[in-house]
């Protein structure tokens, strides 16, 4: 199925940060972003073991409920030294025993868990920001599409720009965190032009070139 602009879509999503993300990344393609939560929609238990199975669980849940198709991203970080931790438990891991989440403690585990393992040099510090993207139809009819940005993780966190793990990762080829960057400087994706620099964006430039005909 193509989509074109003006059609109705349904972010399957509760987290800001990611909903301010996806709306940015919508504007240049004329989609009209909706989230989860504007239709009161709850989140779904994800319960899958793989961010594509996670992605589905959301996508298909606002899909069936609202009749349009849904867009759903499930992501995290990677840590090489750590065995691939926290992966798909990555919001996990900030969720505080009295309800809400806190990041900061979650970077923090992050770090204590890096230092047991000795892990100290930039090197050995590697990890990627992986992010699937779902697409899927009332139906059940699903499509994937994969980004993900290879970095290191830094201690102490660094800026207040981004959302979640944000201000310790730092993307390959640069300095800043991305919690120092733009949205845009994130993102680091104009339509027509090169590859994207966020897990987030190239996911959603793969989407964009098969669905939108984006080039
Ligand atoms: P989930 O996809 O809802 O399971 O949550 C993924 C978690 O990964 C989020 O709560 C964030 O903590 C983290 N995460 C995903 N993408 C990003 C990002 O772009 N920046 C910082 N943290 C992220």
């Amino acid at each position: 199925m193509t989509l074109t602009a003006g059609q109705k879509i349904v972010v399957a999503s509760h987290n800001e940060g990611k909903l301010r993300e996806f709306a940015d990344l919508m504007v240049p393609f004329g989609l009209e972003a909706k989230s989860a939560k504007d239709f009161g929609l709850p989140e779904p238990e994800e319960t899958g073991t793989t961010f594509e199975q996670n992605a589905y669980i959301k996508a298909f849940a606002a899909a069936s409920a609202t009749g349009l198709p849904a867009l759903s991203d499930d992501s995290g970080l990677v840590v090489d030294a750590l065995d691939g931790q926290p992966g798909v438990y990555t919001a996990d891991w900030a969720q505080k025993p009295e309800g809400g989440r806190d990041f900061m403690m979650a970077m923090q585990k992050t770090e204590d868990m890096l230092r047991q393992r000795r892990v100290t040099t930039e090197a050995e510090r590697s990890g990627r920001f992986v992010a699937v993207i779902c697409l899927c139809q009332p139906d059940g009819e699903a499509e994937y599409f994969r980004g993900e940005a290879e970095g290191h993780l830094v201690w102490p966190p660094r800026g207040e720009k981004g959302f979640g793990y944000d201000p310790i990762f730092v993307p390959q080829g640069f300095s800043q965190t991305f919690g120092e960057m733009t949205a845009e400087e994130k993102h680091g994706w104009k339509p027509g032009e090169t590859e994207a620099l966020s897990h987030r964006a190239r996911a959603f430039q793969k989407f964009a070139r098969a669905k939108l005909g984006a080039l």
